[in-house]
């Protein structure tokens, strides 16, 4: 896994290939894309997710759709239409609208031969940077961990989550490269269990020893004194808030509660520090998610469900946020970070 990419752009096809990470830990199957349609439904359906891919996959579909486009004359309505297309698929994440942005700016008041080419060498450095952010959040994550301890994560913010290697787990996977005795317990983070069938995988994948629990069960292992730190990823940093997979803030405020060190790891381009956590909105998922199991009802049809896709921890329960910049302690500042 460590070598290997979660998605990246296809020269002979003008495509984007991808892991399809709904089929994990039963199937790993790499799946073309040849349309931002196709891009966008991948995105919703969650083939490709977690926010430092979402940058990137948004960065390709760019390129992707000015590769696409023939027509000089209908080049920027497309390109526009399309830009809105992918960051209407999923609105939590910063790092999508962020990703597509950056590759529109590449393109601006260029003749369409030329966007093309810019905007696939701007895609193509979105997704080089990201595995050189992730190396370095691992570089000064690190040291944080215990020499030997065990560390709970919650959601996929690993290699499948980036380009490769991942944020909270590229720290969890840079303190093993520097001897230190890490073992991982994976929450299972219902409902879609990236826990249990992307985390787990990854990790076992990379002979990191990892123990897959219930979400539930976190906050009794706390107890028994079997967690030294949490460490998770991030899909949008506010200045007043962690947005991230729902079930972060209850890890917070247990952890908090047991004085265990509660870490967050996100490349600067996670940070919107312009905005606060009531200016964002956070995505609500299907029903089906949670009152379908195994193919099984597991609601009563007549009874609602509330399926938010994150949540906001307060910037109070967070110990230290790892960043490509540095690792950043209270009371934050997220000024110089872009
Ligand atoms: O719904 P997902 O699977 O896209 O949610 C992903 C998370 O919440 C991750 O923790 C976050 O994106 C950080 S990934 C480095």
């Amino acid at each position: 896994m460590t070598e290997d990419k979660t998605l990246w752009w296809n020269d002979d096809n003008n495509s984007v290939m991808l892991i399809d990470q709904t089929l994990l830990p039963a199937e790993y199957k790499v799946i073309e894309i040849t349309t931002v349609e196709r891009l966008a439904d991948a995105i919703r359906r969650l083939e490709v997710r977690g926010a430092p891919a979402l940058g990137v996959a948004g960065a390709f579909g760019v390129a992707l759709s000015a590769a696409h486009c023939l027509s000089d004359i209908e080049f920027s309505e497309t390109i526009a239409a399309d830009a809105a297309l992918l960051k209407s698929t999923r609105p939590t994440a910063v790092n999508l609208a962020w990703g597509v942005d950056k590759v529109l700016r590449s393109m601006e008041n260029l003749p369409p031969d030329m966007a093309r080419i810019m905007s696939l060498f701007a895609a193509k450095t979105i997704a080089e940077n990201d595995t050189k952010s992730c190396m370095l959040l691992g570089h000064y994550g690190a040291p944080l961990l215990p020499q030997i301890g065990t560390v709970l994560t919650h959601c996929n913010a690993g290699a499948l989550a980036c380009s490769s290697w991942g944020t909270a787990l590229g720290v969890i996977r840079s303190a093993k490269k520097m001897g230190k005795s890490i073992s991982v317990i994976s929450c299972e983070t219902r409902p879609l269990l990236q826990g249990s069938r992307l985390t787990a995988w990854e990790l076992a994948r990379d002979n990191i020893p990892v123990v897959t629990i219930i979400d539930s069960e976190a906050a009794c292992l706390m107890r028994q004194g079997k967690i030294d730190a949490v460490i998770v990823g991030a899909d949008r940093i506010t200045k007043d808030a962690v947005f991230n997979k729902i079930g972060t803030y209850m890890h917070a405020v247990c952890a908090k509660y047991h004085h265990i060190p509660f870490y967050v790891a996100a490349p600067a381009s996670t940070f919107d520090a312009g905005a606060s956590e009531s200016d964002i909105v956070v995505e609500e998922r299907s029903r089906d998610e949670v009152a379908n199991l195994f193919g099984r009802s597991t609601v009563p049809e007549n009874v609602p469900v509330i399926n938010y896709a994150f949540d906001a921890t307060p910037l109070d329960l967070v110990t230290a946020i790892i960043t490509d910049k540095g690792v950043l302690y209270p009371p934050y500042n997220f000024g110089d970070l872009k």
